[in-house]
């Protein structure tokens, strides 16, 4: 494939959606063909999937763990094949707003096992992986209290947001985030995101520049 694809992960309220579009909005002024897109919801059909995903049931029935392990593989496997996958065949730059990492952070911090994350990343990802990673990282106390009361389905959700569970569970979604820039440096870049947008901007900048350049882009 020709094209390059880099995804932006990282906990709620750590200024993933601002980063992109300031990227997006760099990129345009460069004259780089470039799409923006997210999980879950990227597609008409994954943003049924989304809804289902982040709004509570009437029932007060939640999701199980591999329930909601494979919505969220379900929405991949169509964002993938109708959006990424044609993007990046015509070899464009695809920015995308949480991938595989939010699910191995996320359903991995509510008990779902490697095995399982393995098994379905193999089954829909096949071989292809992001270019580039921007993990922008920020501590949970401080993500919460920016990212306001969205998604009230998902696990770690709490009407009042300080509680000591909620916090918890980001805090292991956020470790696992880390691990996963650990063991995968080349491809994953950790920006801290506590500091002004506009120097963590330059932060995502200095990531993804020389991706672009070292794939012919035109950036400087
Ligand atoms: P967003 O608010 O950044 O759009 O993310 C939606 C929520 O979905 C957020 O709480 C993270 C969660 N999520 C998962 O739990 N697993 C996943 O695979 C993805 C893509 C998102």
């Amino acid at each position: 494939m020709r094209g390059v694809l880099v995804t932006f992960e990282g906990i709620e309220g750590s200024g993933k959606s601002t980063q992109l579009l300031r990227l997006s909005e760099r990129l345009r002024r460069l004259g780089v063909s470039h799409i923006v897109t997210k999980e879950p919801g990227g597609t008409a059909l994954g943003a049924e999937i989304r809804r289902l995903l982040l709004t509570r049931h009437a029932s007060g029935e939640a999701w199980a763990p591999e329930a909601e392990l494979l919505l969220f593989y379900a929405d991949r496997a169509q964002h993938l094949k109708a959006v990424i996958r044609p993007a990046l065949e015509a070899g464009q730059v695809v920015l995308v707003d949480r991938f595989e990492d939010s699910t191995r952070a996320y359903q991995g911090a509510s008990g779902v096992g490697e095995d399982a994350l393995n098994h379905l990343r193999d089954l829909v990802l096949q071989r292809l992986r992001p270019h580039l990673t921007v993990l922008l990282d920020l501590e949970p106390e401080q993500g919460l209290s920016r990212a306001g009361s969205r998604n009230e389905a998902l696990p770690g959700f709490q009407e009042t947001r300080f509680d000591e569970a909620a916090l918890d569970f980001h805090r292991r979604v956020r470790q696992r985030f880390l691990q996963i820039a650990k063991d995968e440096p080349q491809r994953v870049s950790v920006v801290p995101a506590k500091e002004d947008p506009a120097l963590v901007e330059a932060g995502v900048w200095r990531a993804v520049s020389p991706l672009l350049r070292s794939s012919g882009i035109e950036v400087d």
